[in-house]
């Protein structure tokens, strides 16, 4: 069955035609009234609209009503009616999208056929026009940039982890990429159609946060006058990005536990609790080891967060990058929006390589979005890079860096297509489960392999005893003090 909207000025002509339809099992929008027609497009979002071009003795109607409905519905198929055998406006409406046109008088058989024909035309393109669209979100969603061992031991991560339910925990400073990484963890897994819900934990007072994250029912305190569900029930099914998460307060903190652990959240005002299926991302730019030796972080969350955390680099530390990544923003970002391709001097890249980029990749994407804004023409050169960057030049220097153009850009580096890790992998989750099947590749030092095994143990004997050390010791057999040591040696390098 397929929803069809239908509109010619002869009421006669509507009748006969939405009855043929509707007993062809499809349900029909009949219209006399341009305007309703157009109005009603919006609501109903037909496969296929059948419409007069000329009704209301005005012109423009039928093409109106053509364009709009390919707009809001790029599948939908138009099948338009002349009824003066103009053929030059027939071909107008098929040069403007139209599937067929049908010249008055017809016979309903010959409708008949051409809405068979175009429906089933319309079913193939939707499935295609699907396909494309959530094709292009995941490479979207997954655009990261690096080349650096880093950036390739974090896409390897990425692979392994993205479509298992673990909790994850992504550390880094503010602008290395914190959120791209939640949503490429999001848009890999089998949560993919599912809603992703970021929320940044430091942007609101306690109280707000609360019943942002949990919901609350009407009259729980002034103010709530209705009930409202929270983002945990918002991301049912989906993946919650609990950003700045170092900021939370020791109150909701064991709230979260208690989600984490039971997997039900309840509302503020509430005495019952709901069974919410949502995986967990949380986001820190702050030490969290720092926060729980000082006890403003509860330990056993941070153990049930850091079950695997993923750590990224600055942009200090992967500087080799920054070539290919302000290909990326020129080729992706900038010239998409200006349409014109741009180049960089080579004293310009120099100094942005020697820029120590505390903001990291968010503040170079912000730096060369300027520079190509001030830029005249489209060669970067020093003088188009911010104030900040040319603190340590003179005017005399930074003009003199500022060379005959077009003698010194930089031949920017290919962005590896596709710039990101491969979509179509099968997922090796087992490492997870069973410590001995690693998916380290051989070539690795046993001492590592080793000790990325044991940490990941370790994680999770730490996780299922809520944080209690004297438990975890005893399960895993050996000394506290052991213990204690294992846990204070890094991170092992993944
Ligand atoms: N590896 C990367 N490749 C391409 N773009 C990146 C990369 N890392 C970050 N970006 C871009 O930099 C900007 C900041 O990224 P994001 O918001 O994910 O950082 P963040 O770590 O969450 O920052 P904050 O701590 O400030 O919230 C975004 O526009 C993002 O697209
Ligand atoms: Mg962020």
């Amino acid at each position: 069955m397929s929803k069809v909207l239908l509109v010619d000025d002869e009421m006669t002509m509507v009748q006969m035609v939405a009855e043929m339809l509707r007993e062809g099992g499809h349900e029909v929008f009949p219209f006399t009234n341009g305007n309703a027609a157009i109005a009603a497009l919006e609501t109903h979002s037909p496969e296929l609209v059948i419409t007069d071009l000329y009704f209301d003795k005005a012109r423009a109607h039928g093409l109106e009503i053509l364009q709009k409905a390919r707009a809001l519905n790029p599948p939908a198929v138009v099948i338009v009616i002349t009824g003066f055998g103009s053929i030059e406006t027939a071909v107008e409406a098929m040069k403007k999208g139209a599937y067929d046109y049908l010249e008055k008088p017809f016979k309903l058989e010959e409708l008949k056929l051409c809405v068979q024909r175009a429906l089933s035309y319309n079913e193939a393109i939707s499935e295609n026009f699907y396909l494309r669209k959530q094709l292009k979100k995941k490479y979207q969603f997954s655009q990261i940039i690096g080349s650096a061992p880093k950036m390739q031991a974090v896409f390897k991560l990425i692979e392994r982890v993205a479509d298992t339910d673990s909790t994850i925990l992504i550390l880094g400073e503010s602008g290395t990429g914190k959120e791209l990484v939640a949503r490429a963890l999001h848009f890999n897994s089998h949560r993919q159609h599912a809603p992703f819900v970021p929320i940044n934990c430091s942007a609101l007072p306690e109280n707000l946060l609360e019943s942002e994250l949990f919901g609350h029912r009407k009259g729980a305190f002034t103010g709530a006058i209705n009930d409202k569900q929270g983002l945990f029930q918002e991301a049912d099914g989906g993946t919650i990005l609990l950003d700045e998460i170092g900021s939370m307060s020791p109150t909701l903190q064991s709230r979260l536990l208690r989600v984490l652990q039971e997997r039900e959240v309840r509302r503020v005002g509430d005495n019952t609790s709901t069974f919410v299926n949502v995986r967990v991302v949380a986001a820190t730019n702050e030490p969290l080891e720092k926060k729980v030796r000082d006890g403003s972080f509860r330990e056993d969350l941070y153990y049930r967060l850091n079950v695997i955390p993923i750590p990224l680099p600055s942009l200090r530390e992967r500087i080799d990058d920054l070539p290919l990544l302000v290909a990326h923003f020129l080729k992706d970002k900038v010239n998409p929006r200006t349409g014109k391709p741009f180049q960089i001097t080579r004293p310009a890249m120099d100094v942005l390589c020697a820029h120590g980029w505390p903001g990291n990749v968010r503040e170079l994407e912000n730096a060369i979005e300027r520079a190509a804004t001030l830029c005249e023409g489209n060669i970067i050169q020093v003088t188009d890079l911010p104030p900040s960057l040319l603190k340590n030049l003179s005017p005399e220097e930074v003009a003199a860096l500022s060379v005959e153009l077009s003698a010194a850009t930089v031949t920017l580096p290919e962005i590896p297509t596709p710039a990101l890790y491969p979509l179509n992998h099968t997922h090796d989750t087992t490492f997870l489960a069973a410590p001995e099947s690693s998916g380290a590749q051989p070539g690795v030092p046993l001492k590592t392999f080793l000790r990325e095994q044991e940490w990941a143990f370790l994680n999770r004997t730490m996780a299922q005893t809520g944080g209690d050390k004297e438990k975890a010791a005893l399960l895993l057999g050996v000394s506290l003090a052991t213990l204690y040591r294992k846990l204070s040696e890094d991170a092992p390098e993944t």
